[in-house]
């Protein structure tokens, strides 16, 4: 059985994808996935649950799904003969690199069954060919996040750099139930960049700013600093046009039950939110589900 994460970027989505560096967690929720060996090339498959969706690897197909799985198996000299059952704990669309994580997942389960071993910079290099399909110019953070998890300092095209957190700690992850597509939200951040590029990219080197000092609280444990910068880069990304009411109305619950800090997480645009609230976690779950939305605890950096 192969094993992906999720992700949570606590700072720095979208300047990430214009080379600026991101801090992102990765989730003890992900993508489990199993390969079995079928009798010919032609019934080479893909199941995904809880989706109940079934995806062929086709180059040529309309359907994302089949276009990404014939990218990713374009990692093998000749094509798999397998059956690959995959299943994703994490709500597609919502933040979480529930794409990401099912590429990686998929890749590690086939080279199981083949015995094939990978470098983690391989990984992420076939887990980015799936990701290309869906989004032109993914930064690669999440890919990374999948393959590698901890806590990584994140900047395109560089190796990612592993931050050590003094012990493991929770963030609270609320979904609004809102979707959003990463490649059309990346795409209106770069309309707004093309029609004002100066105030734009200062938008992007203050959360540079914010993912400097996010790494030295979080080596420090000073999760007090942490959840301040996340309340920063939260109105950095919302000035960026990318959050909405209900993300708004939870990160306000969030604070209110006590958190140190919440954000939007992720391409923004609904999806998910997240918290830092030591010790108050439970408080702002309930607050997050008495509104009606699905929210959880994850433990990261473990
Ligand atoms: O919403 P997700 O899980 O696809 O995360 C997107 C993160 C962005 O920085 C907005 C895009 C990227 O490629 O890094």
């Amino acid at each position: 059985m192969a094993r992906a994460h999720g992700k949570a970027i606590l700072l720095g989505e979208h300047g990430v994808v214009f080379g600026r560096p991101a801090l992102a967690v990765a989730l003890d929720r992900g993508v489990v996935a199993r390969a079995t060996a079928v009798a010919s090339t032609s019934d080479c498959t893909l199941h995904i649950e809880p989706w109940g969706v079934t995806v062929v690897p086709d180059a040529s197909s309309s359907r994302d799904l089949d276009r990404a799985f014939a990218a990713l198996l374009d990692a093998y000299r000749e094509a798999p003969r397998v059956r690959v059952e995959a299943r994703t704990e994490l709500p597609g669309g919502a933040g979480l690199g529930s794409s990401a994580a099912l590429s990686v997942a998929v890749l590690r389960a086939i080279d199981e069954l083949l015995g094939i071993e990978r470098m983690i910079a391989e990984v992420i290099a076939c887990s980015l060919a799936w990701e290309r399909v869906f989004h032109g110019a993914p930064s690669g953070i999440d890919s990374a996040l999948a393959a590698e998890g901890g806590i990584l300092v994140y900047r395109k095209g560089e190796a990612p750099e592993v931050v050590s957190a003094p012990k493991p700690f929770r963030i609270c992850v609320g979904d609004t139930g809102e979707r959003s597509s990463t490649r059309s939200m990346v795409d209106a951040v770069a309309r707004l960049r093309e029609r004002n590029r100066a105030k734009i990219d200062l938008v992007f080197d203050s959360m540079a700013a914010l993912v400097r000092n996010g790494r030295l609280a979080i080596e420090a444990g000073d999760h007090a600093a942490v959840g301040q910068l996340l309340d920063l880069n939260h109105a950095l990304l919302a000035s960026l046009m990318l959050s909405t009411e209900v993300v708004e109305s939870m990160c306000a619950s969030a604070r209110g039950a006590g958190a140190f800090g919440a954000k939007v997480t992720g391409a923004g645009g609904g999806g998910c939110v997240i918290a830092l609230a030591p010790g108050k976690e439970d408080d702002v779950i309930e607050a997050w589900k008495a509104a009606g939305r699905d929210a959880w605890i994850s433990e990261v950096g473990a």
